[in-house]
């Protein structure tokens, strides 16, 4: 009775670790999609602006009209628009997207990726690194 007990006892734990182990192994694999990269040439691209007030102000004016739907007012991802994403539009006040260099933001913004549309035929370069200037400025 006893050995009968252990053995079921032990095919359930078998079961359970099994199931457990595919979960972790789902997620990571799930979680390895989910990350969003710059290729190297793109991240090791300089800005050719500087924050002046000029660059600030025209930075403002694309985000405002591009990007505030999604992104809201100051970056938190909080947007009008935002509820109707299947995913998070990210947090622009924090490092997670602030220390990625000005050349991956760019690169990001150009490109898209679903739901976030790609900007690369609707802003000109110049547009999109003014955006990338003003970026900056939601840090927090
Ligand atoms: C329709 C909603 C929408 C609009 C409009 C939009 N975005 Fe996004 N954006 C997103 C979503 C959603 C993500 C997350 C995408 C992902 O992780 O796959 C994102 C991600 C980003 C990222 C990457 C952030 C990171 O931490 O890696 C940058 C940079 C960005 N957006 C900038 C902009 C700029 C600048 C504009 C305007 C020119 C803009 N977005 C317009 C929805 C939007």
């Amino acid at each position: 009775m006893e050995t009968v007990i252990k053995t079921i006892f032990r095919k359930k734990l078998l079961t359970v670790s099994l199931l457990l182990l595919t979960a972790i192994m789902g997620s990571a694999f799930l979680y390895q999609q989910k990350e969003w990269k710059a290729p190297a040439s793109a991240d090791a691209k300089k800005n050719p602006l500087i924050a002046d007030a000029g660059t600030l102000t025209a930075g403002k004016t694309v985000y405002v009209k591009e990007c505030q739907s999604c992104h809201g007012k100051k970056g938190k991802g909080d947007g009008p628009s935002a509820k109707d994403l299947d995913i998070p539009a990210g947090d622009f006040t924090k490092a997670i997207t602030q220390s990625q260099s000005d050349g991956a933001l760019y690169w990001k913004i150009s490109e898209g990726r679903k739901p976030m549309p790609s900007f690369k035929k609707k802003l000109n370069e110049t547009q999109i690194w003014q955006s990338v200037v003003y970026m900056r400025t939601l840090k927090q």
